[in-house]
């Protein structure tokens, strides 16, 4: 029976990457690790471009940890231009550990040839340790298309059968057309700007990315503040608690003065019952609802539980337990009443008695 191996003739990724950067260090011909997910390069969508770069496929397949790098092979006949491959395994999509065989092993490479060693040597091409001479270098376009471009020569007139040659043979005559450049990508040499280790992986390096940008908006945040705290208005944020409501002679008659609810104060004449004026809180002692004054009904009446008080504060019906409370009050030296918030009188504390509770208008 007449000698045959297996040939990669198409390659793709199932879901699940975890972008670890494993199969472009293996092959980096044929895999491209993106942010999110492997990608393959377009190039290796040909059958002819796979082919010769089973072994590599193979070892970047068997080298994925969760096993999402599938294949498929042909049978070709006549022995492995790469290597003496074991016979026997059939043709079509397989798992990458089923394909890379059972051995695990790398495929082996016929001996290097001491022609293309001295070539590699003197290239700048790096040999990967897990794929053999496949390179770990990553490529642009243009350099991606230098590649095609030597691919596509007739090298059969120098001796060479492109499709047949071992990736040792090949690297090196890729390396001697120019396809390779030895630059470190940006991304390692900000690796190695950042001190992050030569074995970090891509993540790593997007997570010191995500850390440095942190950092400097904190930055930039903190030196903000600063300066709008150092050349910004310097204005009280506090709601006002002092007014001055106007003169007492204003509310020299009886009855109750709406013009500061919005504030939060009712002024209000006890007149004929007391010769007091006071300042009543809008804020309702059951639950904080904003009672109204009932003229007609001569009360305050809160719409949510239906709480009355009388004009005096005290209340008399519905749920809440005790009066309204009282603000200090003073009259200044310009006949002005004040009244100020930050001073609170109730009633149940026996402190409606405070001189500073009422303005005597007897
Ligand atoms: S080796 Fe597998 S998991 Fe890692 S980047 Fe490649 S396809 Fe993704
Ligand atoms: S909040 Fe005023 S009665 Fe309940």
């Amino acid at each position: 029976m007449a000698e045959t191996h297996l040939e990669v003739v198409k390659v793709w990724i199932a879901p699940g990457c975890i972008v670890c950067d494993s199969c472009e260090n293996d092959c980096p011909e044929v895999f491209d690790v993106q942010e999110e997910t492997c990608l393959i390069r377009p190039p290796a969508q040909s059958e002819s471009f796979l082919r010769p770069l089973t072994p590599s496929i193979q070892i970047a397949a068997e080298g994925c940890p969760v096993e999402v790098i599938k294949f498929e092979t042909k049978e070709v006949e006549g022995a492995a231009p790469w290597a003496n491959q074991p016979e026997g395994q059939p043709a079509g999509a397989v798992p990458a550990a089923k394909a890379a065989g059972p051995s695990k092993a790398p495929a082996p490479m016929q001996p290097a040839d001491p022609k293309w060693q001295a070539l590699l040597s003197n290239s700048k091409v790096s040999p990967s340790l897990s794929a053999g001479l496949a390179t770990t270098i990553k490529r642009s376009a243009e350099v991606n298309q230098t590649e095609e471009i030597v691919r596509s020569m007739d090298m059969k007139d120098a001796g060479v059968d492109w499709k047949h040659i071992p990736p040792d043979q090949r690297a090196a005559l890729l390396s001697v057309a120019g396809a390779y450049h030895p630059a470190t990508p940006l991304a390692d040499r900000l690796r190695q700007h950042l001190s992050i280790g030569a074995r970090s992986t891509r993540r790593q390096f997007n997570l010191a990315l995500v850390v440095a940008w942190g950092a400097m908006a904190a930055v930039t945040a903190t030196f903000g503040a600063m300066f709008q705290d150092f050349f910004g208005p310097k204005v009280l944020k506090e709601p006002k608690s002092v007014y001055r409501v106007g003169k007492v002679q204003d509310f020299s008659l009886a009855g109750v003065y709406e013009q500061y609810k919005p504030n939060g104060i009712w002024v209000v004449n006890l007149t004929p019952d007391d010769t007091k004026l006071v300042a009543l809180s809008t804020t309702c002692t059951h639950l904080g609802c904003i009672p109204n004054w009932l003229e007609g009904e001569n009360k305050f009446k809160c719409p949510c539980h239906g709480s009355g008080y009388h004009r005096d504060g005290v209340n008399f019906e519905g749920p809440t337990p005790r009066p309204l409370e009282r603000y200090a009050v003073s009259k200044d030296p310009d006949g002005y009443l004040i009244v100020d918030k930050r001073k609170v009188f109730r009633q149940e504390l026996g402190e409606w008695d405070s001189p500073e509770s009422f303005i005597d208008i007897a």
